[in-house]
């Protein structure tokens, strides 16, 4: 049986820590004491006007190859997920690509389920591997959320930050990915959407984040911690096994209820939102990657990701390292 391993994780913060203060500074009517105390984030990152995801995507995308010890051309898969990419068309992942010097012809696309998109990517790349059909994939979360974000609305610009990350999944002999779970309901996307297109050349509606914080906050809490318990009995494992959370980082109060609700105790959950933000697609591989680097994510050890967001979409994965 062909399973699916990570092999390798990278990520890449662009620029200087943003705190709390400096968006004061910057003019945005809030406090530090009330994004803190809200969200549990105290600074994030933007990159510079004009950078794009896929220049964000090309570092994240360079560590994790070099950690998986392998070439860009043994790499046969490219997924992306993002919801800010660089162009309408082509894809992010090719973008990526070129910027690799990957000239094998290699499959390449982005798949779009926002705060989710890490966790889709990485079940779409799966399948690809255990199906036999590829060996190496190179799965991204990828976001300069900056450019979608309205600064003069407090309610949304101060919660999410820009940064990617990124992971090499491999054929194995040996389990990796157990078990993943994927669930949408589109019925509520209008409580978290851009509202706005392009149409004839000019944009139409509204090209900024909009969301209803306190609605998004309750779906959060209540799926998380089904979708977790999902992966678990989808792989057959104890859910006491687990060893590592990796949650969607949007939140500190979502994740810490997520963790009680579960019964875990958060001396075993990667919590990255405090200096990363939330950067959406981006933000599991590059809390993974954290957690992998500093050491608390080891070679043996059972790792879960979750992820909810715009859509709404959420899920998770159970993954062996
Ligand atoms: O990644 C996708 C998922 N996204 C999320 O998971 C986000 C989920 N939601 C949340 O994290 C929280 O709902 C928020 C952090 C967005 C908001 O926290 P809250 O405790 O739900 O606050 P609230 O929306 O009830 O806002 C309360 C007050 C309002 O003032 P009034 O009307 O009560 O006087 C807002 O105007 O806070 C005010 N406010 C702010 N004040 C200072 C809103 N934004 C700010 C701000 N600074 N940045």
């Amino acid at each position: 049986m062909i399973h699916a391993r990570i092999v390798g994780t990278g990520s890449h913060l662009p620029g200087e820590p943003v705190t709390n203060d400096d968006l004061v500074r910057r003019g945005i009517d809030t406090s530090d004491e009330w994004i803190t105390t809200r969200s549990g984030i105290r600074s994030r990152h933007f990159a510079e006007p004009g950078c794009k995801s896929s220049e964000l995507a090309l570092i994240a995308a360079r560590r994790a190859i070099e950690a998986a010890g392998c070439a860009a051309d043994d790499i046969d898969l490219i997924i992306v997920a993002t919801s800010t990419p660089d162009f309408i068309f082509p894809s992010t992942a090719t973008l990526l690509q070129a910027g690799l010097g990957i000239r094998n012809g290699c499959a390449a696309f982005d798949v779009q389920a926002v705060c989710c998109g890490f966790v889709y990517a990485l079940a779409t790349a799966e399948k690809f591997i255990r199906s036999g059909s590829h060996q190496r994939a190179l799965v991204i979360g990828a976001e300069v959320f900056s450019s979608i974000l309205d600064w003069a609305d407090r309610s949304t610009c101060v919660l999410f930050g820009d940064g990617a990350g990124a992971v090499v999944l491999e054929a194995s002999s040996e389990p990796g990915v157990r078990a993943m779970a994927l669930h949408a309901d589109g019925s509520y996307h209008p409580l978290l959407w851009v509202p706005g297109n392009v149409a004839g050349g000019q944009v139409t509606g509204d090209p900024f984040v909009r969301m209803d914080g306190q609605a998004v906050f309750k779906f959060a809490v209540k799926v998380l911690d089904e979708v977790v318990r999902e992966v678990v009995d989808l792989a057959g494992v104890p859910q006491d096994s687990i060893d590592w959370l990796v949650p969607h980082q949007a939140n500190i109060r979502i994740i810490q209820s997520s963790a009680k609700r579960l019964g875990l105790p958060m001396e075993k959950v990667v919590t990255t939102v405090s200096f990363h933000g939330n950067t959406s697609a981006a933000s599991i591989p590059l809390a993974l990657d954290c957690a992998v680097r500093d050491g608390r994510i080891r070679p043996g050890q059972r790792v879960v990701l979750e992820g909810v967001g715009g859509g709404f979409a959420w899920g998770a994965a159970l993954i062996d390292f």
